[in-house]
């Protein structure tokens, strides 16, 4: 695995392990020492950085160190147990904060990284969304993540993984949190009509050939409060469940549902996710929508997929059109 400067070094992933695993009993600081192969003096700087990131850790005189509360951090050694038998997430990178995931991903992807790395952070400080605009990345509130996709398939199958990474989501947001969960065309996650999520596909390619595919998938998961200016267009699980949700339960299904996909994709092809897609999402077909392009904006009546994964739809004065890229927003 190459390295990329500033993830999380792999000590303190093990010594946040530790605390974990031993959560009910007073950890004494020469044995997490010993354990994790640092100075005592690294091991009361690094309680003091998890504590500065919000971990309850109790520092008992003379005995130890004793965690108060289980972290929902998404640190590779509480989630690897969770994932086994599964591609996706057989390497984790993780960052307390960076730019962007997908900027990491795309980087550790030109250096030849595996199929199924995965990238993620507590916080982005330059979180990149679609149409050059910025994905808010609240520090520890959401889930912002990249998996680096190596599908032996030509280019022309890039739309179709981008709509199953948005069906693998829609499934792991509902099943985890019981909410009612819609994909609007191309992939994003819609609750009670407000965005709780969304993805940003990138790629390197030859003519015939996808080398790397990186998903980045943002989720506003425990947000109390968003920016004035998404409010009425955005929200999270939290604001619409009214209760807070497990961010690492939550990503290990994210990933265990992309690793079904991608597979159902490479075993049954495109077919199996259009036809998934369609069926979980009310804007597949009958929807009014306006759409927005580079050629002026129109509102046009949805009327399925094509098994690219283009949107086909009807305008008004008769005229049929294949959406390849671009945004729709429902017409109220
Ligand atoms: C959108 O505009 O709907 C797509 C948003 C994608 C945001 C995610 S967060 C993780 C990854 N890193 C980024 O910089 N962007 C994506």
């Amino acid at each position: 695995m190459p390295m990329v400067a500033g993830s999380t070094d792999r000590r303190i992933d093990k010594l946040i392990y530790l605390l974990v695993k031993n959560a009910t009993v007073v950890v004494p600081g020469p044995k997490i020492a010993s354990e994790i192969g640092v100075t005592r003096a690294t091991v009361w700087a690094w309680i003091e950085k998890l504590r500065s990131l919000g971990m309850d850790v109790r520092g008992v005189p003379a005995k130890g160190y004793q965690l108060v509360k289980i972290p929902d951090l998404l640190v590779p050694s509480l989630l690897r147990p969770e994932l086994s038998g599964c591609e996706i997430g057989h390497s984790i990178v993780h960052y307390f904060r960076t730019e962007s995931t997908n900027d990491v991903a795309l980087e550790l992807a030109a250096q030849g990284a595996a199929h199924g790395t995965v990238v993620v952070a507590e916080e982005q400080t330059a979180g990149r969304g679609r149409l050059g605009r910025v994905w808010y990345s609240e520090k520890s509130s959401g889930i912002y993540t990249s998996v680096i996709l190596r599908p032996p398939l030509a280019p022309a199958a890039a739309p179709v993984l981008t709509l199953m990474a948005g069906l693998a989501a829609q499934k792991a947001v509902s099943s985890t949190t019981g909410l009612p969960v819609d994909i609007r065309w191309p992939n994003d996650l819609l609750v009670n009509g407000k965005k709780v999520c969304g993805i940003l596909t990138e790629m390197s390619a030859e003519v015939d050939r996808l080398h790397a595919v990186v998903l980045g998938i943002g989720l506003n998961v425990n947000h109390i409060h968003l920016p004035a200016e998404l409010k009425a267009l955005a929200s999270s699980l939290r604001l619409e469940a009214q209760r807070l949700i497990s961010r690492a339960q939550l990503f290990v299904a994210l990933l265990r549902e992309l690793d079904r996909h991608y597979h159902l994709l490479l075993k049954e092809g495109s077919k199996a996710i259009t036809e998934r897609w369609a069926a979980a999402s009310s804007f597949a077909h009958g929807k009014r929508v306006r759409v927005v392009s580079e050629t002026g904006e129109a509102i046009v009546t949805t009327a399925g997929l094509d098994s690219s994964g283009a949107l086909r739809v009807w305008h008004d004065d008769g005229r049929e059109e294949l959406l390849v890229t671009g945004e729709v927003q429902q017409v109220k």
